[in-house]
């Protein structure tokens, strides 16, 4: 599948990309992080991503966690004016809130760094890959709007994981992808 998503798609995992030594969310609780999420703001050292940021739309993602405590991920990207969607596994390794790739050219690391759980999560991913790896981080909202508040706190974030502010972008919604995630049985 990936090989037919153009460039843009391709930024867009870059958002899923990144990882250091930061603490995740104490007595992190999967299950109430499930659910869907609006991705409002992203930032990483990806040179794709950094390319491709300023033209990007707010992609959602659908998380659910499954009887092993692995977590699923259905993304919604938004392409020009398509809806792209891409489902991802990611193992729970080590302690609650950390998880890994499980296919073989995906050795994504996802943290869930700090989450009130009904209405924002803050999300780091780490990418090891030919040229060093990157880090990303990513802001996730319940709703589609964003507290300048929290984006503020975001930002704080940033320089904490190697990021500077120019590496940010907020991304504005997207109507397509907005409706097909608020639509039950939507597929592609
Ligand atoms: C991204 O930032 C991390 C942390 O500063 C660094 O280790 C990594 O090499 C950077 N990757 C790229 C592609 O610049």
């Amino acid at each position: 599948m990936m090989m037919v998503l153009p460039s843009l798609a391709l930024a867009l995992l870059c958002l899923l990309r990144a990882g250091t030594q930061v603490p995740v969310q104490p007595g992190f609780d999967a299950q109430k992080f499930a659910g869907m999420w609006h991705i409002a703001a992203a930032a990483s050292n990806c040179s794709l991503f950094l390319r491709m940021k300023d033209g990007m739309k707010s992609p959602s993602t659908t998380i659910s966690i499954t009887p092993e405590g692995d977590m699923a991920m259905t993304l919604l990207l938004p392409l020009l004016d398509r809806c792209q969607k891409l489902e991802l596994l990611l193992q729970q390794r080590g302690q609650p809130g950390h998880y890994v790739g499980t296919s073989a050219q995906e050795k994504r690391e996802l943290q869930v760094l700090d989450t009130d759980y009904g209405h924002y999560g803050i999300v780091q991913q780490l990418q090891p890959s030919g040229q060093g790896h990157s880090v990303g981080l990513q802001l996730l909202t319940r709703g589609q709007d964003v507290n300048p508040q929290l984006l503020q706190r975001f930002q704080e974030l940033l320089p904490t994981v190697g990021l500077t502010k120019d590496m940010l972008a907020v991304l504005p919604r997207s109507g397509e992808c907005q409706e097909a995630a608020e639509w039950p049985r939507w597929s592609p």
